[in-house]
């Protein structure tokens, strides 16, 4: 049975006296109001992850994510993290992939295969971001697109491997703009990306992969999107910087 999980991406947001109230709001908020099976991940920046981790110790069902790590395992490679160094300082989860990495930071398919290899090996659990441009869902192509993003950078994976990562689908059109891909849209590209994980791994694996919707993400639409067959929950940007939103989006399944 696959889980329910939502996770904050904090980005470049929040000084570390904001994000450690943010914390303590949602971790209390959660205690009181959370039911269910909803799985809860917060991916602040990497500065903050030593201190929100002291708060979140000890919470049942709040967990800890880095938005990035880097492709070598260490060495000279001024201003950046390890997957080793998340491990250490008690990290569970490594975002991967994430479009603004890919545009920004021009991250290619076969580094983020690195990151997930190395993240695997520093028992971390990898949150593998794919997703279309506005260009390229026009051209009809995008199911192609996803389907190859993830080809070349989880199908090397053993099976064991695989069943550690979690996908979130980000149509890069839908993040932060407001826009948000209708639930038919999200639907379409979630049971695609279920469909072709299954074509390698086979259908009980794919089955029990959680496959995550981000693009403007936020309590008034997480209902109807939570309620898609294949779509496992969310990976929250803007609406994870208020508390009150962000557990609302968790109380949505
Ligand atoms: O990591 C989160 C996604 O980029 C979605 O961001 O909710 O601000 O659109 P957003």
């Amino acid at each position: 049975m696959r889980q329910h999980i939502v996770a904050g991406n904090w980005k470049m947001n929040n000084s570390l006296n904001e994000g450690l109230k943010l914390t303590t709001e949602i971790m209390n908020m959660v205690a009181d109001e959370v039911r269910g099976n909803a799985k809860v991940i917060l991916a602040p920046p990497f500065i903050h992850l030593t201190q929100v981790k002291s708060l979140i110790k000890g919470a049942k069902n709040v967990h800890l994510s880095a938005q990035n790590c880097n492709h070598n395992p260490s060495g000279a490679f001024t201003g950046e993290v390890s997957a080793s160094m998340l491990n250490s300082v008690g990290v569970e989860y490594v975002i991967i992939g994430h479009s603004e990495r890919r545009e920004y930071f021009n991250e290619t398919n076969a580094q983020l295969a690195a990151k997930v290899n190395l993240a695997l090996e520093n028992n971390l659990l990898p949150i593998f971001c794919c997703g279309e441009s506005l260009e390229i869902r026009e051209s009809g192509n995008f199911i192609d697109f996803i389907c190859n993003q993830i080809k070349e950078s989880l199908f090397h994976l053993s099976e064991e491997q695989f069943q550690k990562v979690v996908i979130a689908y980000e149509p890069i059109w839908a993040i932060g703009t407001g826009k948000t891909a209708s639930s038919e849209q999200a639907q379409e590209v979630h049971a695609a990306i279920r469909k072709f994980i299954a074509s390698k791994y086979g259908a009980n694996v794919a089955d029990d992969t959680s496959i995550l919707y981000g693009g403007s993400c936020k309590p008034s639409n997480a209902k109807e999107l939570f309620a898609c067959a294949d779509v496992d929950g969310g990976l929250i940007g803007g609406a994870s910087l208020k508390s009150r939103d962000f557990v609302d989006i968790v109380k949505s399944f």
